[in-house]
């Protein structure tokens, strides 16, 4: 599909008009020296971003307007950018973005969380989610489970600003922050590395809670991480970070193992390797360095139905499981319930996501980086401009290095 400017235009002007620009503004003050268009990398075909301008609506007195600074380029851009799964296309994507606030409409006096906010302050962004399904009436704390959660640059907020996000990702230079329930936090304690990371860490400290309610996870607990992508490396530091002291990571991947060991990982294994090349060698290995049983706890970090399904051996009788790694639907899998499950009477929690509560609690996790010499920034390891999304994209799928970033320029 492609798509000639006028069409572009056309749709910005759609969706702006589903997020209520055409109607006259709130307050028709638009400082002069803003800009009035925004560069975008807008995904106009699969495998294909194309940078356009699209022009920024007229700023309201509830509006938020922030020069990106840069953004982590998540798998699920990735998975978008490859095969249009949610049907987004065209869309601006780019969810784990940060930047300046460069206009501030006058009704704006604080963040999600209650800090004040103003022009110059660094700025992130979280999930938009609805107030009116069932579990944000009814599971206080839970809006992670929202049906039908919103997030800037990836799915459209469904409560009448219609599809208004989509032109409000944050592979863009300048992106608008307007819309009911929209969540931000001020970060101005954090650097950019950090602030590009926050998504990212904000998945691994959700998952690190569902794991505590087990009451598995503690000092002496022997925790397994199945999977060292960046999601798999960003849980091995926020386990670090909670005190775990032996953490065991498996992968295929040496290079990733590496980036493992430095960030804390007592043990790791590799399937590739021929004295870890099979799941009784492997679980061989794990059982000997946990208390001769298996681990107390594991994370599934792999979106791979064969990794998930070995997952159950190396845990112990009695022990814990986290499953994170299916944020798509990559198929089935079999075990045997008996064996697996029952006979060791293992609690499985699933992760999903996070709601905007768990961020302030990331961000404490990345100064506590800090404290404890965890080099989690270390995980970004390619930055790309507007104009090289699609490497970017490229870069990912091939699975060089481990945080693809967008820097702007
Ligand atoms: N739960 C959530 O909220 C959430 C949020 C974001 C992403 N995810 C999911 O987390 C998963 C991981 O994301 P990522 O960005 O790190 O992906 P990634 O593809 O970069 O990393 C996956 C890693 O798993 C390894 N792997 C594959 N098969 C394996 C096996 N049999 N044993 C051990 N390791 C194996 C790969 O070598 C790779 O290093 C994805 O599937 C994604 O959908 C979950
Ligand atoms: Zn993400
Ligand atoms: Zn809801």
């Amino acid at each position: 599909m492609e798509l000639s400017s006028a069409q572009v235009e056309k749709i910005v002007r759609q969706v702006l008009a589903g997020m209520g620009a055409t109607s006259a503004p709130q307050s028709a003050v638009y400082p002069a020296t803003l800009p009035k268009t925004a560069h975008v990398a807008m995904l106009t075909d699969k495998q294909k971003f194309e940078v356009k301008e699209i022009p920024i609506p007229e700023l309201t007195d509830d509006d938020i307007l922030v020069k990106v600074e840069g953004a982590g380029v998540c798998g699920t851009d990735v998975h978008e950018w490859r095969m249009d799964p949610f049907g987004l296309i065209p869309v601006v994507l780019g969810h784990e973005g940060t930047g300046e606030v460069v206009y501030l409409g006058k009704n704006v006096k604080c963040d999600t969380a209650g800090k004040p906010l103003k022009v110059g302050d660094k700025i992130v962004t979280s999930v938009i989610s609805c107030g009116d399904c069932y579990v944000c009436r009814m599971v206080p704390g839970r809006t992670n489970l929202c049906d039908n959660q919103g997030v800037f640059g990836l799915i459209g907020d469904k409560r009448g600003t219609a599809e208004g996000n989509r032109v409000n990702g944050w592979f863009a230079d300048y992106m608008l922050i307007r819309g009911e329930g929209t969540t931000y936090f001020q970060v101005n304690d954090l650097d950019l590395k950090q602030r590009m990371l926050l998504e990212l860490a904000t998945v691994c400290v959700h998952a690190l809670e569902r794991g505590q309610s087990t009451g598995l996870i503690n000092f002496g607990s022997k925790v397994l991480l199945q999977g060292c992508g960046p999601v798999g490396l960003t849980m091995l530091a926020v386990l670090r970070a909670a005190g775990v002291n032996h953490i065991i990571a498996i992968d295929g991947n040496e290079d990733r193992l590496k980036v493992a060991e430095k960030l804390g990982a007592k043990t790791t294994i590799c399937f590739r390797r021929p004295d870890e090349d099979t799941l009784e060698k492997r679980v061989a290995k794990v059982k000997a360095v946990a208390n001769g049983v298996g681990v107390d706890f594991a994370y599934q970090c792999t979106g791979a139905p064969a990794a998930a399904a070995d997952i159950y051996s190396y845990i112990r009788r009695g022990g814990g499981m986290c499953e994170m790694g299916f944020f798509v639907n990559n198929g089935e899998y079999s075990i045997n319930p008996h064996l697996a499950m029952c006979n060791k009477e293992i609690t499985i929690v699933g992760s999903w996501d996070y709601s905007a509560e768990d961020y302030p609690k990331t961000m404490a996790f990345l100064k506590q980086c800090r404290e404890m010499n965890i080099p989690i920034e270390d995980l970004i390891t390619h930055s790309f401009p507007l104009e090289e999304m699609n490497e970017a994209m490229q870069t990912n799928v091939a699975q060089k290095g481990i945080k693809i970033c967008y820097i702007a320029k």
